[in-house]
């Protein structure tokens, strides 16, 4: 890829080495430092959790990043499924086509593996996340994510049917 200011961009798989980077640049773009984070779950790459994710580098320098990895048929999944937890660029380098190629080629992994499906999960309110997400051609599937206050008791008179989901989408 030549396009980020015409320096070529090179994809290559996530290591642990990386995070540092890595770090750099989530605190640079979100202000959260998540040091042990990023080790612990990259340790996790040895057993070939992550497959697929990687970093984009510009003449050795990580200005970027995908992680998510795969979940199949055999654990009882409807279908091969990808995930991406996350995706992250250097604040210099955002809008030159570093996460778009970062997903292509994520997606032509995912391919090869037979994945069917790749999933996110983003903010309503997300006003980056989304459009960037929109703009690769994710849109809203047809399950939807729950989730559990574990602090504070649901009223018993609300049930999950009541609610409006074309509202919601
Ligand atoms: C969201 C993010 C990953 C996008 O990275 P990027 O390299 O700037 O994105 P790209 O340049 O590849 O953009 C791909 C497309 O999405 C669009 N896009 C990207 N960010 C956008 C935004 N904030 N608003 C609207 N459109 C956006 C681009 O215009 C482009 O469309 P085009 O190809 O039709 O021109 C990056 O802005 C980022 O790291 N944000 C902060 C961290 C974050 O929120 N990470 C997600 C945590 S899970």
């Amino acid at each position: 890829m030549e396009n980020a200011n015409s320096a070529k961009v090179v994809i290559r798989s996530i290591e642990e080495s990386d995070v540092s980077a890595i770090v750099e640049i989530e605190e640079k773009n979100l202000g959260i430092k998540r040091n042990q984070y990023w080790k612990r779950e990259l340790r996790k790459n040895k057993e070939g959790r992550f497959l697929g994710s990687c970093v984009a580098e510009i003449e050795g320098n990580v200005i970027g990043f995908i992680l998510g990895d795969i979940g199949s048929r055999e654990f009882g999944m409807p279908e091969n499924m990808g995930w991406i937890h996350t995706i992250g660029v250097h604040p210099d380098y955002q809008h030159k086509g570093i996460a778009r190629a970062l997903f292509d080629d994520y997606r032509k992994r995912f391919l090869k593996l037979d994945v069917d499906t790749i999933y996110t999960i983003v903010s309503l309110s997300d006003n980056m996340q989304l459009p960037f997400f929109e703009k690769i051609g994710f849109r809203p599937g047809n399950r939807i994510y729950l989730e559990f206050d574990t602090k504070n008791e649901v009223p018993k008179a609300d049930k999950l049917a009541d609610y409006d989901f074309r509202r919601i989408m």
